[in-house]
């Protein structure tokens, strides 16, 4: 039963009594299931995750335009997001496919776990495949399987035209101007750990500076930090503000004239901070350094331009992005790339080889030495020409909605404190529950289908920057639906 308080001004709204009617009529309430579960307690397998009425309240009042439904204005709720389509994944459309066109076309979402169907939180570690992905690889192996690049036979022809057509979407994915501007790699880490080596190192004298923020995962710390040893280089490093969100007139601050190159995420993996990548680009091409973009948290969920960004170099993995594990890319300037050293040496990177001398290929097969993943970048490909199908602006924008739904029905629950609330943050909802190690928390909703991580995300100094060791983190991404939300909080509102 759905009671909707107008006021004592309605402004020309329809009566409490209207409203309340027309809710009524979109929701018919769902078996009640306890507010208080005890740990661990299991409920029915068709339990169905209503809202309670007091919710239901502020959703529809959100929806028909009242004010002060929401805690917090940055997290209202949004039309989509509302009691009927909370049942309904069909009547929510994100770009070309509705919802539940989208997690039809993933079918481990449709995998029991602890006898709950499953929700899958833990996109921030990596994605989920779709049907597309998967029969991609299964296709390659039964119709193209084949080195690339060297053999005058048929599959050869076929494995390098998978091959360097998957690079070519890759390219036009990430706004690169050329296909050969694109280097397959292993994923965000060894792309970093290339550019480091082959590209910043050779540059570094001992007292020259890089700059990173306090938001990097390990991935972008630990490889400057081994330059850094090697070469006597120093690190800075832009701090946050309590949001989570970058200090730019301190950004602005660290550059000096030993600055040598900026590395820089663009979605922290941990408070979800969507960091100003076209500003921090533009400073320090002010300054005359060039600049990386960690991409690893932004790609799956935002439309990306390296061109627009004007950046240097961008990395991201592909099993972050509904692609196989063991695959990802590096966006390199071309000018840059032809500067930068080779990272591995051996086959497929050379023009020619004398025990005196080598003559190497130029970018990308400079960088892409031995035999890579073939076939996981035909995967790569294939997955982002999904998501390119779906529209990666829709992606965006239906991200957004969950994101603003996520924080303001987690600020609801009793004793919870989300970490990272920067406005227009992306796919983390991370947060502390009070009386409760964050592991304890992480095997509690385990045990109703619903995969978080614990722990400390591999990103320990932005945590201790917030006095904390570790989180739980729900990270969102495109096939999450408003249902999975609400049985994340039903779930933890068993625990407080
Ligand atoms: C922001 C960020 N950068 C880099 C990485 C490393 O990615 P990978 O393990 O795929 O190399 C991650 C992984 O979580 C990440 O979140």
């Amino acid at each position: 039963m759905i009671m909707i308080d107008n006021g004592p001004e309605a402004f020309g709204l329809p009566s409490a009594e209207t409203l309340e009617q027309m809710a009524n009529a979109l929701w018919d309430p769902a078996p009640a299931i306890p507010d208080a579960a005890p740990v661990g307690a299991k409920l029915p397998a068709d339990t169905v995750f209503a809202d309670t009425d007091e919710r239901n309240t502020i959703r529809v009042a959100v929806r028909d335009g009242q004010n002060g439904a929401a805690p917090d204005n940055l997290y209202a709720a949004s039309d989509r997001i509302s009691p009927e389509h909370t049942r309904s994944n069909e009547s929510i459309t994100v770009g070309t496919k509705t919802l539940k066109q989208i997690r039809d076309d993933f079918p481990i979402l449709k995998e029991q776990v602890s006898g709950y169907p499953l929700v899958w939180l833990d996109n921030g570690a990596t994605t989920q495949k779709p049907q597309a992905v998967i029969d991609r690889l299964s296709s390659f192996y039964t119709r193209e399987n084949s080195n690339v690049h060297r053999g005058a036979h048929e599959l050869a022809a076929r494995s390098t035209d998978a091959y360097e057509n998957a690079r070519r979407i890759v390219a036009d994915f990430i706004g690169a101007p050329d296909k050969n501007d694109v280097v397959f790699v292993r994923g965000t880490t060894e792309g970093i750990n290339l550019v480091a080596n082959a590209f910043v190192k050779p540059r570094l004298a001992p007292g020259d500076e890089i700059i990173l923020s306090i938001l990097e995962h390990h991935a972008n710390i630990v490889p400057w930090q081994l330059v850094a040893a090697e070469t006597g280089a120093v690190l800075r490093v832009i701090p946050c503000d309590e949001s989570g969100q970058l200090l730019m007139s301190e950004y602005e601050r660290l550059f000096t004239p030993r600055t040598r190159f900026v590395s820089v995420t663009q979605v922290s993996n941990v408070l979800g901070t969507v960091t100003p990548v076209e500003e921090l680009t533009a400073i320090a091409h002010r300054h005359g350094v060039p600049i990386l973009i960690d991409g690893a948290q932004s790609v799956a969920h935002m439309p990306v331009s390296v061109s627009a960004i004007d950046a240097d170099f961008f990395v991201f993995s592909g099993h972050k992005i509904f692609a196989p594990t063991g695959i990802g890319a590096v966006y390199g300037r071309k000018a840059l790339l032809d500067e930068a050293k080779p990272y591995h040496g051996g086959g497929n990177m050379i023009k020619d080889v004398t025990f005196e001398r080598t003559i190497y290929n130029p970018a990308p097969n400079k960088f892409e030495a031995g035999t890579g993943s073939i076939a996981d970048a035909v995967g790569l490909g294939e997955a982002l020409s999904y998501l390119s199908a779906i529209g990666m602006p829709a992606v965006h924008q239906w991200e957004q909605e969950l994101v603003r739904y996520g924080m303001k029905e987690l600020s609801s629950v009793p004793g919870l404190h989300l970490v990272g609330t920067a406005p227009g943050k992306a796919s983390a909802l991370s947060f502390k529950l009070d009386g409760y190690e964050d592991g304890a928390v992480g095997e509690h909703l385990n045990r109703y289908g619903i995969a978080v991580r614990t722990g400390h995300h591999c990103a320990q100094p932005v945590l201790r920057r917030f006095g904390l060791e570790s989180v739980v983190r729900p990270t969102l991404a495109v096939y999450n639906s408003p249902e999975d939300i609400d049985r994340l909080v039903k779930a933890l509102r068993g625990l407080v």
